[in-house]
């Protein structure tokens, strides 16, 4: 079904608008075998982008595998999803993936189970395990196929900050960048949620991914681009909205594309005929009551301290927390305590860092919090 507007999961072609610099870059990296990383704020659009340009980029010389590790919680759940999505998604038929999965991984395949459920996508059970195969075998298996259908092969993985969630996952990383770096058929793109997790694995020097390849931003999507999508989203139910209201939906929610086509639904649900001033504030508090329970559960084990914290960004505050006189007006505690106030909120999530300072990370959150606290 067409959606006008639509939010909290991937989208297609029909509500997908702009990037197109990233599309480009991604396509460039894809096509040029550079491996990728991708790191922004959540429901920033990157899974959007990455299923987009895949689709536009695949070919029979250039596969593309999706996967979400999301479920992963150990090293060898990851190769589990690792090989089946490798070896589905670079099969055209279910007896060339048997057959690829045969020859490359040997006794795997008297293991390949069918689904019980014969609506369901066909769902493997390759029973992968430290005693059947090493983690180079299976780390290796892209490119091997890479090599047999002379094609090359980006895999694309979601959720990446998973990893960082395993038992000795620097060790892990280390076998993962080793095997990966020295292969000349396949790349990858990797991309995920919690930015200061992602951005501590490809960022910081003593991590296996640091310099892995290009870190390619997502910027936000400009107001050119908006106005007209919103726009047409409204006149296709007969309803108006001024080009002054598109810019003061993106501009309350900080440009956060989820937020804008969430408060654009909204706010066309509101409306009869056109937009008012009424219908923005009525469909903005519609928004953030959508969100409270959410917002609820993140902020119930929040200390006092660290909700001072937040109302000191709330204040307008984003930076010199150590100073005295700001510790002593928000009671933060010690110079020392600040530290971990902060690592506890980026922790949650709650904050993020730019070069401005420190703020809160969800626009929506932020419009809670000045109505509660
Ligand atoms: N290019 C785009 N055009 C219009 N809306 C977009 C675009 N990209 C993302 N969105 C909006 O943001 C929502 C979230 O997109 P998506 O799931 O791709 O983001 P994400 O960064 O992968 O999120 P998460 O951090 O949860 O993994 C979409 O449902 C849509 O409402
Ligand atoms: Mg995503």
């Amino acid at each position: 079904m067409d959606k006008i507007f639509l939010f909290g999961e991937s989208i297609g072609d029909n509500n997908f608008i702009g990037r197109e610099a990233e599309i480009k870059r991604l396509k460039a990296n894809f096509t040029h075998g550079i491996n990728t990383m991708l790191i922004s704020p959540r429901r920033w659009g990157k899974t959007s982008l990455v299923k987009k340009v895949a689709k536009e980029v695949k070919s029979d010389k250039l596969k593309v595998v999706f996967m979400d590790i999301f479920w992963c919680r150990s090293e060898y759940d990851f190769y589990n999803v690792f090989a089946e999505a490798v070896l589905r998604q670079t099969a055209s038929r279910f007896e060339e993936f048997v057959d690829t999965a045969t020859s490359f991984l040997g006794r795997i395949v008297s293991r390949v189970a069918l689904s019980p459920d014969p609506n369901s996508e066909i769902s493997l059970s390759l029973g992968i395990t430290p005693k059947t195969h090493t983690p180079e075998e299976i780390l290796g298996l892209p490119e091997r196929i890479a090599a047999k259908k002379k094609c090359h092969i980006v895999v694309c993985i979601d959720e990446f900050q998973q990893i960082g969630e395993f038992e000795k996952s620097l060790s892990v990383q280390k076998r993962m960048r080793t095997v990966w770096q020295h292969q000349q058929n396949t790349s990858y793109c990797l991309f995920g949620c919690k930015k200061h997790l992602l951005e501590n694995i490809f960022q910081s020097r003593s991590n296996p991914f640091y310099k892995f390849g290009d870190i390619a931003p997502l910027d936000p999507i400009p107001i050119e681009t908006w106005i007209p999508y919103i726009t047409k989203g409204f006149a296709k139910e007969n309803k108006k909205i001024s080009e002054d209201f598109c810019k003061r939906i993106c501009e309350i929610v900080k440009y956060n594309p989820s937020y804008v086509q969430q408060l654009s639904w909204l706010t066309l649900l509101n409306t009869d005929k056109e937009v008012t001033e009424d219908i923005f504030k009525r469909s903005v508090d519609d928004l953030i009551k959508e969100n409270t329970q959410l917002f609820l559960q993140q902020t119930e084990s929040l200390t006092s301290y660290q909700t001072n914290f937040l109302r000191a960004l709330l204040d307008g505050v984003n930076k010199d927390f150590g100073i005295k006189e700001i510790r002593e007006t928000y009671s933060l505690g010690t110079y020392s305590n600040i530290a971990r106030i902060k690592a506890a909120l980026t922790d949650k999530e709650l904050i993020d860092f730019d070069t401005a300072g420190t703020f809160i990370a969800d626009p929506v959150l932020e419009l809670w919090l000045k109505k509660i606290l």
